[in-house]
Formats: structure tokens, C-alpha cells, sequence
């Protein structure tokens, strides 16, 4: 058997969260191997990456979530007991739930939602001085996902509605005080969740059968049972506060095509499917997931490397999104690269990899994916502006990460047809 490389220091917590999406790739470098060992929250771990690494991480003989997640981003992040930590026949049955959720008809009905909320907005900019699109975007998705998730969202409550899930997103960096933000911000987003469901349940509140509200509240699990109060308030929260996610990739965006302005006439023109392709090297190339974890389920080799049972393993999601063994010039952005390629569940991972109905794989990627487009197509097709002076360099220390003035536009002018 082959020895698994050690990485040096007792445990490399501190520096995971010093270095940020650096540290995975920059130990591998040093290392120049792309499996290491190492210890990371006082656990023994196994670092991968790389398109092989993935798919025998997403092998779901060969590991199980139960153990795997650490219980910061259970308390702020991802809520207790949630889909994301669920192996076998229990998470099986709630991925089936949410894929039904996520239709095509409905993801377009929230494709048209989005749009309608984003369109209003534009029109608000146009008489103000300055906007920061990341905060405009993060608002009209909370917006979108309640009104598409059937969970009633009064005006007066947009703004703290808004900046909780902002919050319970922000909070996976590990800073302290950013986990105690998401974490109090959680607690008041899932009492306000649970007392929807309960009206719901009640017949108090009657909301259309398709949307995720309705479906949460009423859906029996594997064994026949409803959903406690909880577990309801935290799947609700899992159908819509993501998409909250989509702002920090949408910013990136509209940074890629004032960095590369050709780009902004290629997604106008829409010639083969170019906003798609945009939209994919957007999820590719900029950073959002740094990591994901998994524990070992029975021991196995693997290229001649022994996992032990139980043993913690990190999949390097951003390292293995710009792997040069699976994408040429893997450090540039282009979004050409995806008109001709092939498609690989394992090589591009932003959002997990392997299959989403029989794995962890993310139950919105369409949703993204489907909004970024539109957006990105509204952003070149209807509107007009200007990107002043300003500091659109993000951190790789900083997860998550954004352009650091949150991509101010000014002089807003929607084109004449899009009134
Ligand atoms: C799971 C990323 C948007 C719902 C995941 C996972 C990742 C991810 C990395 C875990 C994969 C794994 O466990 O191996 C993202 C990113 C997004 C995004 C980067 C956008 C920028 C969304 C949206 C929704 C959503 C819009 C729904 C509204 C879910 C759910 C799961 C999941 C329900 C759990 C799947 C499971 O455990 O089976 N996402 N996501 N995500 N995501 Fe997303």
C-alpha cells in the first residue's frame, strides 16, 4: 500500500480558515500530490481532488454523510437534521420530495418571478445615484423565493428577511462572530418558518399545491410520518434560502463582463446558447464552495491508498473546478471552453458532483443555472450603466467571497422596449 502524503502541523483548522479556498490547492502544490493527510477540527482527514477523487467521493457504497458535517454549519448554515446529512432510504425519500419541487415548470415560474422582481428594481435604480448589485440581488432572490415557495413575505419584513439568510450564507467561513450572526439569524428564520407551516397544517393558510410550502407541510417520509415542526421549518428554509447563493455568482458575472466586455455583446446576441456557456465558466471559475465532507463507510482501497472506516475525507471542490489534468488553460476565464465539451458529472463540481437523484448533489443547480441566464440576459439585453472607480478585487481568504464594493452601478438606463 502506498502511504497517503502528510501535510504539516498538528492540525490545520486555523490555516483551512486563514487561507481559505487557497488552502486546499496550496497544500497540494507543496506537496505536489492531490491526496493528502492532515488533521482539521481535531479529526484525522483525508484531502482529495480532481475529477477521479470526485467520483469516488459521490460513491455512495463507499461513503455516508452521517458524522461528516460540522455541527457550526448545522447551527447556522444548513439547519439540524436536514437532507445534506441523510444517507440510504431516509434521504433518498427527501431528495425525491425536493426534486418534485423543482420541475421544469417551476423553475420556470421562478425564472419569471425573478425576472419580474428584477425589472422593477431596475427601474428603481434608474433615478438613483448608485446601487451595489450584490445587495439588489440578494433582496430580489429573497423576494423571488418566497413568492415562488408560497411563504408569505410582507413588505415590511423584506429587509431583516433578506439580511437573515444574507447572514446564515455568510456564516461558513469560520470567523466567530460571523457563525454567531448565522446563527441568531437562523433561530429567527426558522420560528418564523414554523409558525407558516403550522398555519398551513391548520388550514389557516391555504397555499397552491405545487408550491415547496404546501409540499413540505404535507409530505410523509419513509416510514408514513410527517415532518416535526423543526425538521418542516429547516427543509422550507432548504427550498428557498440557497437561492440566495445565486447573488454572489450573479456578481461575478456581471464582474466578468465588465472585464471582459466582449462578453456582454456575445450574451446580448445569445448566438449558441452563449448565456448558458457564460453562466457555466461563471460557476467554474469563480469561487463559491470551497470543500465538501463525507466519512468513510467501510474500508477500501483506492489507487493503492487505504480509507479506514469512518475516516473524515474533504473533496477540493474549487481545486478540482480548476484541475489542469480536466480543463485547459484552467486558471483563465472562458466561457467558449463549454460549447464543445463533452459534460463530466465528476470535473465540474460547483455545486457537487455525480447524480442528483440517487446523491447529494445539489437539488437547485437548474434553478441556478436557469436564473443566472436570465439575468445575465437582462443585465446585457435591457439595461444600461456605468461600473465607476471602485475595489472589485474579492478575497480568497474570505469565504464566501464577492467583490469587495459589492459592484456599484450608476447611471442605470433600461432600454426603451423593456418599459
Ligand atoms: C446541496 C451548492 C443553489 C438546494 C448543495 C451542495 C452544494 C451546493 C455544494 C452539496 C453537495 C454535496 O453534498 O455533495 C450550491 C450553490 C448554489 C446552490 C453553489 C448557488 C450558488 C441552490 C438552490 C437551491 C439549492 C438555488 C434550492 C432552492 C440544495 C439542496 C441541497 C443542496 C436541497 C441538498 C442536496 C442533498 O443533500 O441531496 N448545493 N447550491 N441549492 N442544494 Fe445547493
Amino acid at each position: 500500500k502506498t502511504p497517503i502524503p502528510r501535510a504539516k502541523g498538528i492540525d490545520n483548522s486555523l490555516s483551512l480558515i486563514k487561507e481559505g479556498f487557497h488552502f486546499l490547492p496550496n497544500q497540494r502544490k507543496e506537496m505536489q500530490s492531490d491526496i493528502f493527510k492532515t488533521r482539521i477540527l481535531g479529526q484525522k482527514a483525508i484531502c482529495i481532488a480532481g475529477e477521479e477523487a470526485a467520483e469516488v467521493f459521490y460513491n455512495n457504497d463507499l461513503f455516508k454523510r452521517k458524522g461528516a458535517m460540522p455541527k457550526p454549519l448545522k447551527l447556522s448554515l444548513f439547519g439540524e437534521g436536514s437532507l445534506h446529512g441523510l444517507d440510504g432510504e431516509p434521504h433518498k425519500n427527501r431528495k425525491r420530495m425536493f426534486l418534485s419541487m423543482f420541475t421544469p415548470e417551476r423553475v420556470e415560474d421562478l425564472v419569471d418571478l425573478a425576472l419580474k422582481h428584477l425589472d422593477a428594481k431596475a427601474g428603481e435604480w434608474q433615478s438613483q445615484d448608485g446601487v451595489a448589485v450584490l445587495d439588489q440581488m440578494q433582496e430580489i432572490l429573497t423576494r423571488a423565493g418566497c413568492e415562488w415557495a408560497g411563504v408569505p413575505l410582507a413588505e415590511g419584513e423584506v429587509q431583516q428577511r433578506t439580511d437573515e439568510v444574507v447572514a446564515m450564507v455568510d456564516s461558513f467561513g469560520g470567523s466567530l462572530s460571523r457563525f454567531r450572526d448565522g446563527k441568531k439569524a437562523r433561530d429567527s428564520h426558522e420560528e418564523w418558518l414554523q409558525k407558516i407551516i403550522k398555519s398551513v397544517r391548520k388550514g389557516k393558510y391555504n397555499p397552491p399545491e405545487n408550491t415547496a410550502v404546501y409540499t413540505i407541510a404535507h409530505h410523509r417520509d419513509e416510514k408514513g410520518k410527517p415532518f416535526d415542526l423543526h425538521t418542516a421549518a429547516v427543509e422550507l428554509s432548504n427550498a428557498f434560502r440557497p437561492l440566495i447563493a445565486t447573488a454572489n455568482f450573479l456578481v461575478f458575472g456581471a464582474l466578468a463582463m465588465h472585464e471582459h466586455p466582449e462578453t456582454r455583446q456575445k450574451i446580448a446576441a445569445d448566438e449558441d446558447r452563449y448565456s448558458h456557456m457564460f453562466s457555466q465558466e461563471v460557476r467554474r471559475y469563480y469561487p463559491f464552495v470551497p470543500a465538501m465532507a463525507a466519512k468513510v463507510k467501510k474500508d477500501f482501497t483506492w489507487h493503492d491508498y487505504t480509507f479506514k472506516k469512518d475516516t473524515l475525507v474533504i473533496l477540493d471542490i474549487f481545486g478540482t473546478n480548476r484541475h489542469p489534468d480536466s480543463w485547459e488553460q484552467a486558471e483563465t476565464f472562458l466561457p467558449e471552453r463549454f460549447k464543445d465539451w463533452q459534460g463530466s458529472p465528476f470535473a465540474f463540481i460547483p455545486q457537487g458532483g455525480g447524480d442528483h437523484h440517487i446523491g447529494h448533489r445539489c437539488a437547485g443547480e437548474w434553478l441556478t443555472v436557469y436564473v443566472m441566464r436570465a439575468f445575465f440576459k437582462y443585465f446585457a439585453q435591457n439595461i444600461s450603466y456605468d461600473v465607476p472607480e471602485q475595489d472589485l478585487s474579492y478575497s480568497l481568504e474570505r469565504m464566501p467571497t464577492f467583490p469587495k464594493s459589492g459592484f456599484v452601478i450608476t447611471n442605470v438606463k433600461k432600454a426603451a422596449d423593456s418599459d
